[in-house]
């Protein structure tokens, strides 16, 4: 099979995605790696190339969805694909496809301005206030009342909104769900909301309301390999975060176990992709292909 993994610049010196690159390589596929940032991509040519599958780890705003969308818009098979990327790359989209989907998600409101959180009803306080384009835990705020907004400084990139989000009473620590596919693991990890409850990351066993929530999503939003933020309550699990091909931390073998998927993916699409004429081989800069180092 051949491969191209988009590589973020983001992501160059990450474990992620490029451990599966290297596997499937390892395997004898072909991969080809397609750096947006060093690289011009010939959109006339992306047929002619015989690619089997895209895969994208995505960053906010980054190039690679672009390159994404136009594979898949040529009949190319994607992982993840585009629609289900959008559906969770903005926390807004997230929430409201979520919430109309009954998903047990926070009450959020979208805001273009830290000024207008004034506006949200007091009983919705506690809030959390953070991007909707972050990561990794930045831009984070917790807000008690609607006091505390005079004193309120929010950093933030230059560009972004806000989604302020009912604060969910919680244990201090998250729960990671990993899923690759129908199969799902669970990670406890401390919350950057919690800086005095210690917790190592550490797997733990997966609660059977977790399998089917984390399964559920998949279906939903149509995601293949992806992550679930969920906070335990006395009502159940509430999600607060969905991510595109996370990192997997803690997963066993999850290296294997992501590049099979994958290849799995790939061949179920193979038998079914419907295959333009070849148009040539005309690259003015192509992707660089994958060697294994000796
Ligand atoms: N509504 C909420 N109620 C309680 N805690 C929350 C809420 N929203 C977020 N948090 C806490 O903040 C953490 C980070 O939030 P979120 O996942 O939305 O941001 P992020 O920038 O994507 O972070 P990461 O990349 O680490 O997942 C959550 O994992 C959770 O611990
Ligand atoms: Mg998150």
């Amino acid at each position: 099979m051949h491969f191209c993994f988009i590589v973020e610049e983001q992501y160059r010196r990450d474990s992620m995605p490029l451990v599966i690159a290297r596997q499937l390589l390892k395997w004898g596929h072909a991969v080809d790696l397609l750096e947006p940032s060093k690289t011009v991509t010939s959109l006339c040519d992306l047929t002619g190339q015989c690619c089997d599958a895209y895969v994208l780890k995505t960053v906010s705003e980054g190039p690679g969805l672009s390159i994404l969308q136009a594979a898949e818009a040529v009949g190319i098979p994607t992982i993840n694909n585009s629609r289900a990327i959008r559906l969770v790359r903005d926390k807004a989209i997230f929430a409201a496809f979520a919430y109309a989907h009954g998903l047990p998600v926070p009450r959020s409101y979208f805001i273009a301005h830290p000024r207008l959180l004034k506006s949200i009803p007091r009983n919705d306080y506690p809030l959390v206030v953070k991007p909707t384009n972050g990561s990794s835990g930045r831009g984070i705020y917790r807000v008690n009342s609607p006091g505390e907004l005079a004193t309120l400084k929010i950093d933030g990139p230059s560009l972004c909104f806000f989604l302020a989000q009912h604060y969910v009473e919680n244990a201090g620590y998250d729960i990671k769900l990993y899923a690759i596919g129908k199969d799902v693991y669970a990670v406890a990890r401390k919350s950057p909301l919690h800086p005095e409850v210690e917790v190592e990351s550490h797997l733990i066993p997966v609660k059977s309301e977790w399998l089917k929530l984390a399964q559920r999503v998949g279906e939903l939003f149509g995601l293949d390999i992806y992550g679930l933020d969920v906070l335990e309550t006395n009502n159940g699990p509430v999600v607060v975060d969905i991510n595109d091909f996370p990192s997997f931390g803690q997963v066993p073998g999850a290296v294997k176990r992501i590049s099979n998927y994958i290849l799995r993916l790939a061949k179920d699409a193979k038998f079914k992709r419907y295959r333009l004429p070849d148009r040539g081989t005309f690259h003015t800069v192509r992707a660089q292909r994958l060697v294994m180092a000796r």
